[in-house]
């Protein structure tokens, strides 16, 4: 006999696994798996098991919309963990809207957004462009070309990005989008044009299958990151491990997360994974995100009593102001707008494909999803940092 006390808790998980970026999203859709893994083992959620619904959108942002809500319709599926790319969330968004169901977001995105039924874990740019923009110009100089992929995501985040540049006395000479799919040879034309211009760093959003050709075009252009880096906030070990290391050794990325920091929680977190997954499995920030989502979620109902309630209405109340020690450090859910607290670090790619941290916010950010601040505005002063060394791992 079931008792309602002891029914699973449906989630419904919507990451791409084929398709423009199906590499990143695979990474998330296993910390999600993974986290589940550990929620279940553990007794589930007072006493009640996660049973996940998987679907796979082929990075296609209509397939997110109309496969969530399928599962809401078909399945009564409230709670949502899911998508990369923004134009898959902002598809999104009416249909959880209108169902009042959740949806969980683990991606770095572009901010100016707020909905009372999405929760977003992953970094905003005044997490991640106010620092970069910082320590690039600092360390690098001023004159900077941007490239991103053709979508919302690179154009929000370029032009909050310019306007940082141009604040610190910096300049854009050039500023680029590219098809989802674009080859190569496409790349090709643009780092020529890098070449050509000669500028101080290049500021990449480039997502997905076109971040290797990016960097692969970046090196056969003749390009040396010691001279001109690339600086990004969506190259992770991942894409790195995908291109391979010799690619993305000397290049920069502004995250919450490396695979490289170095405290107990994260090297544990780590091991168990790789016991999960099998082999030597590498992490990355979407994935942490999509990791720690799920343990704010399951702690969320397990404050709520005996039997945890998955009621979206419910869970309203009690996710802000949660706090979770993730593998970044201690995260926050902030108290009025649906985003996190988070940790910011830059790293620079080494020759093993992992990233030596070579300046971090001493304290975690508050997110500023409309960015009002336009410098670091809490943890005080960025602090530069010898680089630690990754390791093997
Ligand atoms: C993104 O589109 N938010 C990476």
């Amino acid at each position: 006999m079931s008792s309602p006390m002891y029914e699973p808790v449906k989630i419904g998980v919507v990451y791409s696994t084929t398709g423009v970026t199906g590499l990143i999203e695979s990474t998330q859709q296993s910390a999600t798996l993974f986290a589940a893994d550990e929620i279940n083992r553990a007794g589930g959620i007072n006493g009640r098991q996660i049973q996940l619904y998987l679907r796979d959108p082929g990075s296609i942002a209509a397939n997110y919309a109309s496969m969530l809500e399928q599962l809401i319709v078909e399945d009564g599926v409230r709670l949502f963990m899911g998508c990369y790319m923004s134009s898959g969330r902002k598809a999104v968004i009416p249909v959880v809207e209108r169902h009042n169901a959740l949806l969980f977001y683990p991606t770095l995105y572009e901010g100016f957004e707020y909905s009372r039924n999405v929760f977003c874990t992953g970094t905003l740019p005044n997490q991640t462009c106010v620092p970069l923009a910082d320590y690039m110009l600092e360390n690098f100089g001023s004159r900077v070309f941007m490239i991103g992929s053709d979508y919302i995501y690179p154009y929000e985040t370029n032009r909050i990005m310019k306007d940082f540049v141009f604040e610190r006395g910096g300049e854009t000479v050039d500023e680029i989008y590219v098809p989802l799919d674009a080859s190569e040879d496409s790349y090709r034309a643009i780092t020529d044009r890098i070449a050509a211009l000669s500028p101080d760093f290049v500021f990449s959003t480039v997502v997905g299958v076109g971040v290797e050709r990016l960097y692969r075009s970046f090196a056969k252009s003749g390009l040396d990151p010691n001279a001109i880096p690339i600086a990004s906030v969506t190259t992770s070990e991942a894409e790195i491990a995908a291109m391979g290391a010799h690619l993305g050794e000397g290049h920069f990325t502004s995250a919450s997360y490396f695979q490289s920091v170095d405290t107990p929680t994260n090297r544990a977190c780590i091991d168990n994974y790789r016991r999960f997954m099998g082999g030597d499995a590498v992490t990355n920030m979407c994935w942490e995100a999509a990791y720690f989502q799920m343990h704010v979620l399951a702690n969320a109902m397990r404050s709520m009593g005996s039997s945890g309630s998955d009621n979206p209405v419910s869970l309203l109340r009690v996710l802000p102001g949660m706090e979770f020690d993730a593998p970044q450090g201690r995260i926050r859910m902030d108290e009025e707008n649906h985003h996190a607290y988070l940790h910011t670090r830059i790293g620079r790619c080494n020759a093993s494909g992992q990233f030596d941290i070579v300046a971090a916010m001493p304290a975690r950010v508050r997110a500023d999803p409309f960015v009002i601040a336009h410098k670091p505005a809490e943890g005080g002063q960025f602090e530069s940092l010898a680089p630690t060394v990754a390791g093997s791992r």
